[in-house]
């Protein structure tokens, strides 16, 4: 029985595809930067790998996986203190990707709602890689026997399958190897809901720009589409009970809880019996206030992609590094012979 001591790891990671979200912002970077400011060991990468689930242009993923890392430095997380890196130059998330292939049931990946959701009705045509991307997402944590991984409401059943998934391999091997990792889904907006229909999920998908705010937008058009949001002609409650069946206010009142690291709570007790007219404004400022510096900085870093790619690189070697042993060993233990001088 090979014991493994499972110290504090972080790890997560963000699709390049597109913009950052105000939804990616506040459920998974915004608590990326407080777990690297807590002394813990922190690992977050740009999952290229994911991205090619469906197509992708070549020059857009490029801009795209530059721009998240633009996006993460300006919003906080450190080169110094972090491992940041883009997922394709590190193989070995690749190479324990396809020994989970072989670990995962197919009963286990067909429960699985985001699948369903991005293949929609016509699931012929979806690729295998679509199908597959939890036991890559696994592979992505348990190379480096992450221990915690921050994420939003979404991403829940995925890491309930890294466990299982973890829990597998143990069990088939007779090792205590690969650690069952915590998932953090922590705050006040682990679900930040459109801005047009409180019951769907802001999405860098959605067809309507005016559906989300991206940590692009200039300071104008956050406030446009803060203003624009859906609403309903009540007041705002003065409890949380208040906000039931109310999808819209909810969501505007856990955005501002979000923004400010106020509680919910905290935010209708010093908000209740106003209008929409009145609050609108207030978190329109809070969002420019936060967001504007960020996309400057992102702007700024931008202007330099060599540096970013220089960075990336330097991430990539910090994370192989610890990677690699785990791999090798993974191989180990299932029985590969492994003679390459290396
Ligand atoms: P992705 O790229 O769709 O989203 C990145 C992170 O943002 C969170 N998120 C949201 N949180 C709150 N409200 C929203 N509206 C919202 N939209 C997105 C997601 O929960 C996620 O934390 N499969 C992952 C990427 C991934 C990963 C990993 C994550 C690949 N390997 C390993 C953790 C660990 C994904 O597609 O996230």
């Amino acid at each position: 029985m090979t014991e493994a001591v499972h110290t504090p790891r972080v790890f997560s990671g963000i699709q390049p595809t597109g913009n950052l979200t105000l939804g990616n912002y506040l459920g998974a970077v915004k608590r990326f930067v407080e777990m690297q400011n807590s002394g813990i060991e922190t690992i977050y990468c740009m999952v290229d790998l994911h991205a090619i689930t469906t197509w992708q242009d070549p020059g857009a993923l490029r801009h795209a996986t530059r721009e998240l890392a633009a996006g993460f430095i300006a919003s906080g997380l450190d080169p110094k203190k972090s491992i940041l890196f883009n997922q394709s130059q590190v193989s070995a998330h690749a190479e324990l990707g396809w020994v989970f292939n072989c670990v995962a049931r197919m009963g286990w990946l067909n429960r699985m709602t985001q699948f369903k959701d991005k293949a929609g009705k016509n699931r012929e045509a979806a690729s295998v890689g679509l199908f597959a991307y939890p036991n890559l997402m696994a592979a992505d944590i348990l190379v480096y026997h992450a221990t915690h991984v921050p994420v939003g409401e979404d991403q829940k059943q995925h890491l309930e399958l890294t466990r299982d998934i973890a829990e597998k391999f143990n069990h088939d091997y007779k090792v205590d190897w690969f650690p069952i990792t915590e998932p953090v889904i922590e705050g006040a907006a682990t679900r930040v809901m459109s801005l047009r229909d409180g019951t769907k999920k802001m999405s860098k998908s959605d067809p309507s720009d005016m559906s989300r705010i991206n940590l692009t937008d200039d300071a104008d058009t956050i406030a446009k589409k803060i203003r624009k949001a859906k609403t309903d002609p009540e007041p705002l409650p003065d409890s949380l009970e208040g906000l039931d069946d109310r999808p819209e206010a909810r969501n505007l009142i856990n955005i501002y809880a979000g923004l400010s690291g106020e509680t919910p709570k905290q935010v209708i007790r010093d908000h209740a019996g106003q209008q929409f007219g009145q609050f609108k404004p207030d978190l329109a400022d809070l969002a420019v206030a936060t967001l504007a510096p960020i996309s400057t900085e992102m702007d700024r870093l931008m202007t330099d992609p060599a540096e970013i790619d220089r960075l990336l690189g330097d991430g990539a070697n910090r994370a192989a590094a610890i990677a690699t042993p785990i791999l090798e060993h993974t191989f180990e233990i299932m029985g590969m012979v492994r003679s390459r001088e290396v």
